[in-house]
């Protein structure tokens, strides 16, 4: 699919906020993953000037095309978030009206916005306004199961110029429990004439195929489904070729995780990256017979080398 002049493929990596950092989401790139996200901002913290906020954003060329997520509820606040990320080199604008925290809703962002269309549309057309980068929004189905607005503010966001709508088959009240539901989607799809991404339960290849069977989507959106496997991306492409994928082997594991630990040291600084990393070297080696006596360790790593030395012990073990 194409936002304005950009191509951005149909293969994308979920915005995952805690997960897909900069140094992972380089990680998915290099096995296939065709745009990325960043991990939700606040436009409160970007507006205020807030260091912690510009870290969020911050990526690394070889992420192209990323877009940078934005959430909150004030039109105005939005909108000069908007005009920071412009300044980025970023290659869209995503507004979060999909996140289900209650920390985010209690304050009117995020999904708490599906309930407030007028504000929705009204935010929508601000950042629009504000910027000349393609802006895009990520929704989910509606607040419950009996506010399905999914459709209808589709629409109208449509009218005031956003330019793709990726959406989360689930309600606000489901979280990220049960099965996402892609009917929804499909009406979606049928209603507008931008490109629509699908999210919700691609966790394997043929899940890929059945997503644009079902719906006509335009892109689909890995998300938990990466979690400890970027190569996903590598093998989603295969199937859809048609041609065979290899798992990676134990010795391309470890090098994909060396590499990453190695971006996010650059990245965090060596504390930091570490104890980020931690839940990335559990996902990573789930499954490797033998390593159930070790997990322990890896939720106290804290070195670079306390790492390697785990690593070491599997390729022994
Ligand atoms: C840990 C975690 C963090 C997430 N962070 C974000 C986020 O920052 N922005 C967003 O729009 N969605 C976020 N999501 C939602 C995912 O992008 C995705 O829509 C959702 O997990 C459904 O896909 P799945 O069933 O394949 O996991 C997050 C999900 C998880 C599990």
């Amino acid at each position: 699919m194409r936002l304005n002049s950009i191509q951005l493929g149909s293969i994308f990596l979920a915005p995952l906020s805690g997960v897909a950092d900069s140094p992972f989401r380089r990680i998915c790139k290099r096995f296939g993953a065709e745009t990325v996200y960043s991990e939700m901002v606040s436009s409160e913290g970007l507006s205020r000037h807030n260091p912690r906020s510009f870290e969020v954003i911050k990526f690394h060329g070889e992420e192209h095309p990323i877009g940078i997520q934005i959430f909150g509820a004030d039109v105005g606040r939005m909108a000069e978030a908007a005009r920071i990320i412009e300044t980025t080199r970023a290659d869209f604008i995503d507004i979060n009206m999909a996140c289900p925290a209650r920390r985010i809703v209690a304050r009117g962002g995020g999904c708490a916005l599906m309930r407030e269309p007028g504000l929705a549309r009204d935010i929508a057309a601000s950042v629009v306004k504000a910027t000349d980068l393609p802006v895009t929004v990520k929704l989910r189905l509606g607040w419950d199961e009996a506010n399905i607005n999914v459709v209808e503010l589709s629409k109208m966001l449509e009218d005031v110029g956003i330019k793709a709508i990726a959406i989360h088959g689930r309600t606000w009240k489901q979280g990220f429990k049960g099965e996402a539901a892609w009917e929804p989607i499909a009406q979606v799809k049928k209603s507008v004439s931008i490109p629509i991404i699908l999210s919700g339960d691609i966790k394997q290849p043929d899940d890929v195929e059945r997503a644009f069977q079902v719906t006509g989507c335009d892109a689909v959106m890995v998300a938990r489904g990466v979690y400890g496997r970027p190569w996903i991306f590598k093998a989603i492409h295969a199937y859809l070729k048609g041609v065979a994928f290899d798992k990676p082997r134990a010795d391309e594991i470890l090098k994909t995780i060396v590499d990453h630990l190695d971006m996010a040291i650059d990245f965090y600084g060596e504390y930091l990256a570490v104890i980020r990393f931690r839940k990335h070297l559990l996902w990573y080696t789930k499954g490797i017979p033998g390593v159930v006596a070790l997990r322990r360790a890896m939720s106290h790593v804290r070195t670079r080398r306390d790492v390697l030395a785990i690593l070491e012990q599997i390729l022994e073990g």
